[in-house]
């Protein structure tokens, strides 16, 4: 699966409501700076975070007027006006700890993360590809705690780290694809698409995903919708 360019606008701009211009910024594991490009637009003061050096590398080049810093999220440094963790929080050992040393440097925390599978298009990706890879592959429930695409779950994880939950909004945000290439090519370049390409063949892949994404025909392209969560929140009051 790939993400199609400007699918992150509406999950940026809920990110950054209400946060005046001139605010400073800390986009914590910023990847390749697209957010952090949206928050200099937006008249931000932005110090992306990420402990990938590749990453801040194409960051750089996204967003020059940003300043980038080689980090780890679990231990964040200075002060901001804003704390954003976009896409993150499923990508780290501990997202309570996270998300305290969020609200420790911060005065907001905006976090966000995907809805559960079944609200989010994107789940017919691993539908289409179902068939063709090993039943292992195919479960997907994995061991554990609910993940934070649980929102009950997140809010719970949320006040864990100290932080009171402003509001935790829905956001949809539609994948636009122009046509069936740009839909499936990106899918059967991916390690799961070469896998299924390399057992079933690449015509039957491709002829699995379109059909199942024949729901989604939009003119000569597809259009899907994907339900992202922003937790808005602020560190909690200290009791005097
Ligand atoms: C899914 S990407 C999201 C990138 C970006 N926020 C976006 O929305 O395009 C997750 C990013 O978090 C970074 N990351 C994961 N664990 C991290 C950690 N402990 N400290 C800092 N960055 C981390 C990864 O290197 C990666 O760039």
């Amino acid at each position: 699966m790939s993400s199609p360019e400007g699918w992150g606008e509406p999950l940026y701009d809920r990110v950054l409501a209400g946060v005046p211009a001139g605010s400073t910024v800390l986009d914590v594991g910023c990847g390749p700076g697209v957010f952090a490009a949206f928050a200099l637009a937006r008249g931000m003061r932005v110090t992306g975070l990420d402990a990938d050096r590749s990453a801040l590398a194409r960051a750089e080049r996204t967003a020059p007027a940003a300043r980038f810093v080689l980090g780890d999220a679990h231990q964040l440094e200075g002060e901001y006006d804003v704390v954003a963790l976009v896409q993150v929080l499923a990508h780290v050992t501990n997202p309570v700890k996270v998300l305290q040393e969020a609200g420790r440097v911060g005065g907001l925390v905006r976090a966000t993360v995907w809805g559960r599978e079944e609200e989010s298009d994107v789940r017919l990706f691993g539908e289409a590809l179902a068939p063709f890879l090993p039943p292992r592959a195919q479960r997907r429930t994995p061991a554990g705690p609910p993940p934070l695409t649980d929102p009950e779950r997140f809010r719970k994880v949320a006040g864990l780290a100290g932080l009171e939950v402003v509001a935790l909004d829905e956001v949809t945000s539609p994948f636009a694809y122009p046509d069936e290439d740009s839909l499936v090519g990106p899918l059967l370049a991916s390690d799961i698409g070469r896998f299924a390409a390399n057992r079933a063949g690449p015509a039957a892949v491709r002829e699995a995903v379109l059909e199942t994404f024949a729901p989604r025909r939009d003119g000569e392209g597809y259009r899907l919708q994907n339900l992202f969560r922003v937790l808005d929140a602020r560190p909690a009051p200290t009791p005097t």
